[in-house]
């Protein structure tokens, strides 16, 4: 690993970034946010991007939460700038046009968890343990948690979470639905690779679409999300890509996106 706090490598347009503070078990803090930021700024205008895992350093932690010795002395003002700047990073991060999934290598907490909440979707090791133990810092969630978790979670369930602020682990978090499978840990790196391949097999505007019809549709009534979903149908007959993965179904070939 280098010395940069935010490690990119990629291939058929699927990046991986690895959060690199490992002694501080990946905690954030604004140093890191801001490289995050300006990574994703690059990603957002590539046409070639498939998809974005993210993951972090080291065999121990996806991301412990927020950086508690960068918070401790905040003053009110500076705790509000510094949980705007990581939702908007985050934002920026929700707002892909592609996939972007957790792979979640181990301590998911605070500021993990809420992180881990605004992509899209998680594969966790068995070893992951995820919880919003704010309250037990004398806070709330910060970055998004109190928010993203009852959205994914349920209300009640986030509740629970948030307000005794214990600790579940992987299987725990796949039954509640906070997380979409559960891998051996020695095992995530081959599901990685898996996965990149299913994800830049796929036609590439479709998957796009998908991801838009989704979010969007979330925020709207039925009748209107349905009629989202309808006009992004449509679109994709417009292009290349439908007559492609259509005739090669017919043909009996793989598609060639
Ligand atoms: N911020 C800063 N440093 C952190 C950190 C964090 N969130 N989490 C861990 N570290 C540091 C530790 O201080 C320690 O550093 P030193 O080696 O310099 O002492 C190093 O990472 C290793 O941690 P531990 O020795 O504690 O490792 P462990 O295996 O004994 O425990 C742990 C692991 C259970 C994750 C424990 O580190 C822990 O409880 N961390 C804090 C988790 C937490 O409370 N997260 C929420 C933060 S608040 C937040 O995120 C607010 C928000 O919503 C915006």
């Amino acid at each position: 690993m280098s010395d940069k706090l935010i490690e990119t490598r990629g291939s058929a347009g699927v990046m991986r970034l690895t959060l690199n503070r490992p002694k501080a078990l990946n905690a954030l803090n604004s140093g890191l946010l801001a490289e995050l930021d300006a990574v994703l700024a690059e990603l957002e205008g590539r046409r070639d991007l498939r998809a974005v895992l993210i993951t972090g350093a080291g065999e121990k932690s996806f991301v412990a939460g927020a950086d508690i010795t960068e918070m401790r002395d905040k003053t009110p003002e500076q705790a509000r700038q510094f949980a705007s700047q990581a939702l908007a990073t985050f934002k920026r991060l929700e707002r892909l046009p592609v996939p972007v999934v957790a792979l979640v290598n181990g301590f998911c907490l605070g500021g993990g968890c809420e992180l881990a909440l605004a992509c899209d979707w998680a594969i966790a090791s068995d070893n992951a343990v995820f919880g919003q133990p704010e309250v037990g810092l004398g806070v709330i969630p910060g970055f998004g948690g109190t928010q993203r978790l009852p959205r994914r979670v349920g209300p009640a369930m986030a509740l629970d979470l948030i307000t005794t602020g214990r600790k579940i682990d992987a299987n725990e978090a796949l039954r509640i639905g906070l997380v979409n499978r559960v891998v051996p840990q020695g095992e995530l790196e081959s599901v990685a690779e898996e996965l990149t391949r299913q994800l830049a097999g796929n036609g590439p505007d479709a998957v796009r679409s998908a991801k838009q019809a989704v979010h969007d549709g979330m925020d709207q009534d039925l009748d209107s999300a349905l009629a989202l979903e309808t006009s992004l149908f449509a679109l994709g007959f417009a292009g290349d890509e439908q007559s492609e993965g259509m005739s090669a179904f017919l043909e009996k070939r793989k598609p060639n996106f």
